[in-house]
């Protein structure tokens, strides 16, 4: 088999992260302090994968492009790919081909996270040469996935995109192993009911033409962060798995289990409870900072308790009275307590922000 490519796809709309995605793409969402996307990108260079292409949209590829670069950070080369319009998962695959050419690829949803990495699947891939390689996972609500169908023998009948009344719980994962046939695939398809070319439907052609489709049941976890309580999930996940160090200092502090502080940071009279991250440069003064919690770069947290929650860089939280949990705070968000009177909430909110008062 010939070298096999990487394809990320990084573009997309975003709405269910609204209003983080109005300013910023959601791949680069830190999990545990590290860009979602990174996520990615590492999985394949440690399956041997040395060319990327990442799809990204006019809105947000040079954010993209910025952070991730050349791909030299990873040791692998990253070609960007703009789709100027999110039709779909198969169009990315289309839009892809020039970069892609007749070699083999693996596809990853660049919002997605698999625990265990890909070097497995991508040996399985190698040896067996199916048509297409699809991963799955049992889910408790499969009506809101792609659904798979599998025949006696194991191999793949049917996908269908967020049934009504799914016939199995085994959900398509967001990693794919493609053979240059699913080009045609994608070019014979026709746009679904909601206006994109899908994965699932390019899938279902190579299926129906006979084309050996393999299935692969994940072992680890596998997380979509395209919504908020995912998102916090794949922290929760991610943060479980860290290898404890601190770096920065911490005066009259305590801090509990795996937690690392990095260097630059600056712990005055807190508490820390891990599993959690407090990044280069940020602030904690007399506050508790709760499990599953992940603070970027330059944040500060007084006088205030955090828990379950992420905050993005140079974001404020000080001065509450009750704990703030299960909270996504986008770049230099500002939460305090405000002295003046009257005794009323203050806000300056974007659009679509949530805000929950007890
Ligand atoms: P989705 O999360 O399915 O789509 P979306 O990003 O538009 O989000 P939402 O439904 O909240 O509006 O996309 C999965 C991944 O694939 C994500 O990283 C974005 C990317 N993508 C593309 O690159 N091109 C596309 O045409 C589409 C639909 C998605």
């Amino acid at each position: 088999m010939k070298d096999l490519r990487g394809l990320i796809l990084s573009g997309g709309k975003g709405t269910r992260l609204r209003p983080i995605t109005h300013t910023s793409a959601k791949q680069l969402v830190p999990v545990a302090n590290k860009p979602v996307l990174f996520y990615g990108i590492e999985a394949m260079a440690a399956a041997g994968i040395r060319e990327i292409g990442i799809i990204i949209a006019p809105e947000t590829g040079e954010e993209i492009r910025e952070v991730a670069g050349d791909g030299s950070q990873f040791g692998v080369e990253i070609t960007y790919i703009l789709q100027d319009e999110p039709l779909g998962l198969a169009h990315a695959v289309l839009t892809a081909e020039p970069f892609l050419g007749d070699a083999p690829f693996v596809m990853y949803l660049g919002d997605n996270l698999l625990q265990g990495g890909m070097l497995d699947l991508v040996d399985a891939f190698r040896s067996n040469e199916p048509d297409a390689l699809i991963l799955l996972t049992p889910v408790d609500d499969p009506e809101n996935y792609g659904v798979a169908e599998l025949n006696g023998d194991g191999s793949v009948t049917r996908l269908v995109e967020k049934p009504k009344e799914p016939a199995t719980d085994l959900a398509l994962v967001g990693v794919y192993m493609f053979t240059p046939g699913i080009h045609d695939a994608a070019r014979a398809i026709r746009p679904s009911r909601r206006g994109e070319l899908e994965i699932t439907d390019a899938i279902q052609h190579l299926v129906d033409s006979g084309r050996r489709v393999e299935p692969h049941v994940v072992r680890g976890w596998w997380k979509d962060t395209g919504r908020l309580d995912d998102m916090l999930e794949a922290n929760r996940l991610i943060l479980d798995a860290i290898e404890p160090h601190i770096e920065g200092e911490l005066i009259d502090s305590t801090v509990d289990g795996r937690v690392i502080v990095e260097a630059g940071a600056t712990l005055i009279r807190a508490t820390v409870r891990g599993p959690a991250v407090i990044g280069a440069g940020t602030r904690l003064t007399d506050c508790y900072v709760g499990p599953y919690t992940a603070i970027d770069a330059g944040c500060e947290v007084q006088n205030a308790e955090v828990e379950h929650s992420i905050l993005l860089a140079g974001s404020s939280v000080r001065n509450l009275d009750g704990r703030m949990e299960s909270s996504l705070l986008g770049r230099n968000v500002k939460i305090h307590r405000d002295a003046r009177q009257p005794r009323a909430h203050r806000f300056m909110v974007g659009d679509n922000s949530e805000i929950g008062i007890p």
